[in-house]
């Protein structure tokens, strides 16, 4: 195989009180990738459409990761890329990790595939620290194998998949605007109040155990977040009213996504979750900001192949 083309999705990280340590891939946005395999040596960019990102390898999310990974295959031959992006670097759902997922998925798949899922992700996270400075798998893992993916622990990786109930539905408004990741975890103190602590720890096991039995009603009163959210609210244009008009409107709970300005809803079934989308837009379109809104449902395949 010499070619590959290679759709990587969109992903909401943290999923409120899972920070650093849950995430899951979207079905209704992501961005494409072709990946050549070549005869010289190192990792080309040789087109990128949709955003203005980075050319040199060293630079680009995806490029360091597949740096990486060409390095730890000692290999002479070489990666040439086309970057397709739909997503808004900056956006909160993602950008990076996609790219980044989506390439070590694609030059897995043109070298036999060498490596193990759990290397491919840490490939991956090789890329997201070029864009945060961070090594978190909440984003790159769920973009790579798909699902919600639980990390239990970075050193070692330690990551589950967790099931996903059937009419989990999801919503973003994502504005046109950039946070940074780097930027966004600059504003957050590094204690938190015990108090504090044992509420997000009960949320985030009443979630996972809400996720794990299709308990919507555990799965809506978990979703909360106590030691971020209120931090980097004030980064996010009207996150208190999108939250507010989402609950209203059906949401089983409304939250940033990853490190915003995107914001999420989770919500039982696609009729709810086009309510809260409605609900979402009614509140920006009043405002000067552009915006893009979703529906999805969550894709369970990661990175994939495509024609
Ligand atoms: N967990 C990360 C954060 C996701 O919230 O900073 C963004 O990359």
């Amino acid at each position: 195989m010499k070619e590959i083309r290679v759709f990587c999705p969109a992903s909401v990280a943290n999923v409120s009180c899972g920070f650093d340590l849950m995430g899951f891939a979207l079905e209704a946005i992501g961005d494409e990738m072709i990946v050549r395999k070549t005869n010289q040596t190192g990792v080309k960019i040789k087109h990128i459409e949709g955003y203005d990102l980075p050319y040199e390898a060293e630079n680009n999310v995806a490029g360091k990761a597949a740096l990486a990974m060409l390095e730890k295959l000692q290999t002479q031959e070489g990666i040439e890329i086309e970057i397709y992006k739909n997503i808004h670097p900056g956006s909160g759902i993602g950008s990076s990790s996609a790219s980044a997922s989506g390439l070590v998925y694609a030059i897995n798949e043109l070298f036999d595939r060498p490596f193990s899922e759990k290397e491919l992700i840490e490939f991956g996270m090789e890329g997201e620290y070029v864009a945060s400075k961070s090594y978190h798998a909440d984003n790159v893992a769920p973009a790579l194998i798909g699902g919600i993916v639980f990390i239990r622990g970075y050193q070692p990786l330690d990551y589950f998949k967790i099931p996903v109930p059937n009419d989990l539905y999801c919503t973003i408004i994502s504005p046109q605007i950039t946070v940074k990741t780097l930027d966004a975890r600059r504003v957050l103190k590094s204690k938190v109040h015990f108090k504090d602590a044992i509420t997000q720890c009960g949320n985030l096991g009443g979630l996972i155990s809400g996720f794990y039995t299709s308990d919507y009603s555990l799965i809506s009163s978990s979703l909360t977040d106590v030691l971020v959210e209120p931090q980097r609210a004030p980064l996010i244009p009207h996150f208190h009213d999108l939250k507010k008009q989402g609950t209203e409107n059906g949401a089983l709970g409304v939250g940033i996504s990853g490190s915003g300005p995107s914001v999420f809803a989770l919500s039982k079934g696609k009729e709810n979750a086009e309510k809260v989308a409605k609900a979402f837009e009614n509140i920006y379109q009043n405002t000067n900001i552009d915006f893009k809104i979703y529906v999805s449902p969550i894709n369970m395949e990661g990175s994939r192949v495509i024609k």
